[in-house]
């Protein structure tokens, strides 16, 4: 059974300029435990499209299923257990707690799911992101690829099953960035549904599933041609 499934997913926006149809009619579906890159220049709708996978917000029209869940029919309380317990995304370094070391920045993410030895799993997942010598430092005093994977770190200890990811390496030098989509890849092999956005084309050469996008539609829905490859054999 699919863990992501989206029938006909049409997004517009309404702007004083005029409509923008984001998304138009888009349908798509993912098994569980995959690698899916979705790939787009600027504007083609990446973002809007994983807000949608991950109930950050509303389809104008269409169907949306995650994880079981009919997401298009929950209500407000139930949304709410969704986002703590189904999908987490995977946000930018800069959306740390700058107040909070890199263990209390990891331990939010697994209190906000509930598990009960928080700081033990905290200090787990930053020993899983190479990180176990960092726990009491502050974001300032990491460099912007320790900073990523303390991000990384955080949204794992959620253990939810489905991560998404808005152009996660955009920020990080080439090394940074492989390392990262490396942890992302290892998470498939542990059963989460991966789904990475960007419009670096290099990087769908390692996913399971590549979702084009242009103008709002999906063109093409496949895996890569030339096979899926590791981490290590990118370049950019
Ligand atoms: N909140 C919004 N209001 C109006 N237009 C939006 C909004 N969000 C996105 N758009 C428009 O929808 C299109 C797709 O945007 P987006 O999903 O952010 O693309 P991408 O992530 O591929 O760069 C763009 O034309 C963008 O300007
Ligand atoms: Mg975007």
């Amino acid at each position: 059974m699919a863990i992501i499934d989206l029938r006909d997913v049409t997004k517009r926006f309404e702007t004083p300029a005029g409509t923008v149809v984001a998304l138009d009619r888009a349908s798509l579906s993912v098994a569980a435990a995959q690698l899916v890159v979705v790939l787009g220049p600027s504007g083609s709708g990446k973002t809007t499209l994983l807000n949608m996978i991950g109930a950050l917000d509303t389809p104008t029209e269409g169907l949306i299923d995650v994880g079981g869940k009919r997401v298009t029919d929950l209500s407000r309380s139930q949304l709410f257990g969704f986002r703590r317990q189904t999908v987490t995304f995977i946000f930018q370094a800069f959306n740390l707690f700058p107040e909070l070391t890199a263990l209390e920045n990891v331990r939010f993410g697994a209190e906000v799911s509930g598990h009960r030895s928080a700081s033990q799993l905290a200090v787990q997942m930053l020993e899983d992101v190479e990180l176990g010598d960092r726990v009491q430092h502050f974001p300032h005093e990491l460099s912007g690829g320790e900073q990523q994977r303390v991000a990384i770190a955080r949204s794992l200890a959620t253990g939810n099953p489905v991560l998404l990811a808005d152009e996660p390496t955009g920020e990080l030098d080439f090394r940074t960035g492989i390392q990262i989509l490396q942890l992302l890849r290892d998470r498939t092999n542990d059963g989460k549904t991966v789904v990475v956005v960007t419009h670096n084309r290099e990087i769908s050469r390692m996913a399971d599933l590549v979702i084009e996008l242009s103008d709002g539609h999906i063109i093409s829905s496949a895996p890569p041609s030339g096979g899926t490859v590791d981490a290590t054999e990118l370049r950019w």
